[in-house]
């Protein structure tokens, strides 16, 4: 594998959750897997005072308390990894910063080269870009220089243009990588070879063929320690607006000429413009919002939504959102796309359903078995395709087996991790799995009249924890005889559900 140029990645938030979760174990591992370039550099930045090596502490206790560590490979690793306290909201300080990059470029040699991390509140979105570059931190005349900026981009439409218009202020469109780690993830790039590196699926892609399709990215989880922030977003700017759409262009793209950034990104960004837009009608059928509340299931006590910490108890924000819709395209029209997520549902399952069409004379008998594809995202990464077959035995009667494919089986391969991928891909200048200002806007516009129905508290059902969301929900496909697949009906005292 080719790897990076030198560099050195700035985190801002340093200190913070994500860093400590997500960022530096990424980094390690792909240190340890030789994956990084020879000469590469780390520099914490936040407002606490450490020194570099209290930060490397601080970084060693976290790495070795979640997981088995090799000594001497994490000894080098946190060599590279150096601190610098800054006062985030004074653009002054930044000057330090500045002169501690000049100081890594010449013992790393890294020519200039630096990726700023947003790990930080959305707060400060706009005012870091904006202090880099007012040092000139953002002009590549010396080494590229790359911004990297965690979801959320934005609260709603406007806000997401008035951010976007404060980053390009600061930073050109190549420089800037959106983060939405569900691109990071195998099994959705999966989607891209599956669909197109296979002739005898292509054909079939399409509304001659496919009667529904489903989406569901369920999880079994609350909202855990993060209800001060869940409460002002929500199931629909948490997963919905981002994650949950980026999969669904990725179902339902044309193929691309060549797998570039520029080339798939366009491919995403047709989709998503050709949305159906949500009418005040079609909110009202076909939208179902619902928060759940405490229950007693599989032996456990479950909080409601409302008993959660960091939640307001008379919260009427959604931890559930299920919507149909369409895209108004040649290939789609008028096949429904049902989208799900929600938490405290029975279990962790996202998985892609494609319904193809009964036949259209049942010669076995009314109860045809289904052909559904079924492409499961998490856990038990994998393919299933069920078809009919004849039941052993007299007369004909029809049988819905299947076969499947599971990624485990492979052999030993090298899986990064959806961080793993996306830092290694910045690091050498691939955008391709990182979401473009049109396409983000594009979903924005899209998801700007659910924002507001949402405001109106009567829009919002209950559902008890540990169960499949509203049933309301259900509704939204039993008029038309089609119903959602319940991955999990008989879950044992476990979050784990195979394919
Ligand atoms: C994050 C959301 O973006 O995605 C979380 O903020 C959610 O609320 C998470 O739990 C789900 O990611 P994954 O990879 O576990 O499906």
């Amino acid at each position: 594998m080719v790897k990076p140029e030198n560099n050195c990645i700035v985190i801002f938030g340093a200190s913070g959750d994500l860093t400590h979760r997500k960022l530096i174990p990424a980094f390690y591992h792909l240190f340890a897997n030789g994956l990084l370039s020879e000469k590469f550099a780390i520099l914490g930045v936040s407002r606490t005072h450490y020194s570099d090596a209290e930060f490397q502490e601080k970084l060693k206790i976290s790495l070795t308390a979640n997981e088995k560590v090799d000594q001497q490979m994490l000894t080098e690793f946190l060599e590279r990894v150096h601190y610098q306290p800054i006062d985030t909201s004074d653009v002054d300080d930044y000057g330090k910063l500045k002169a501690r990059l000049d100081d890594i470029e010449q013992v790393y040699e890294t020519g200039g080269n630096t990726t700023f991390y947003l790990a930080t509140p959305p707060s400060l979105y706009s005012v870091i870009p904006t202090s880099l570059a007012a040092h000139g931190l953002n002009t590549e005349d010396n080494g590229w220089k790359r911004l990297i900026v965690e979801k959320p981009f934005g609260y709603d439409l406007a806000t997401a243009e008035q951010l976007d218009k404060t980053l390009h202020n600061a930073f050109q469109e190549h420089q800037i990588y959106r983060i939405d780690h569900y691109l990071g993830k195998e099994t959705v790039q999966n989607l891209l070879v599956f669909r197109f590196a296979n002739g005898m699926f292509e054909p079939l892609w399409n509304r001659n063929f496919i009667d529904y399709v489903e989406i569901t990215a369920a999880e079994f989880l609350g909202v855990e320690e993060r209800g001060g922030y869940y409460d002002g977003a929500g199931a629909v700017r948490d997963m919905f607006q981002n994650h949950l759409l980026q999969v669904l262009a990725m179902v339902g793209m044309e193929p691309p000429a060549v797998i570039n950034a520029d080339s798939m990104r366009n491919e995403v960004v047709k989709v998503l413009n050709s949305l159906q837009p949500l009418t005040e009608e079609k909110l009202k059928n076909n939208l179902v919002l619902g928060q759940y509340t405490e229950s007693d299931v599989r032996g456990a006590h479950l909080k409601g939504y409302r008993q959660e910490n960091g939640v307001a108890d008379d919260s009427r924000t959604e931890t559930y959102v299920g919507l149909k819709m369409f895209i108004d395209n040649w290939r789609w029209n008028g096949v429904p796309f049902y989208v799900r997520t929600g938490k405290r549902l029975p279990t962790r399952v996202t998985e892609v359903v494609i319904h193809f069409q009964k036949t259209p004379h049942p010669v076995f008998g009314a109860n045809a078995p289904e052909n559904k594809l079924i492409i499961r995202i998490q856990p038990d990464e994998g393919i299933q395709m069920s078809f009919g077959l004849k039941e052993p035995g007299a007369g004909f009667k029809a049988k819905e087996v299947s076969m499947d494919f599971h990624y485990d089986t492979l052999e030993e391969t090298q899986m990064l991790t959806a961080y793993e991928r996306l830092l290694l891909d910045s690091m050498k200048g691939d955008a391709t799995l990182f979401a473009r200002t049109d396409a983000v806007k594009a979903c924005w516009e899209f998801v700007q009249p659910i924002l507001e129905y949402k405001e109106n508290p009567e829009h919002l059902y209950g559902y008890a924890a540990g169960t499949w969301g509203p049933k309301e929900a259900d509704e939204l496909l039993n008029d038309e005889d089609r119903s959602w697949r319940f991955p999990c009906k008989n879950l044992a005292d476990t979050d784990y559900c195979e394919l």
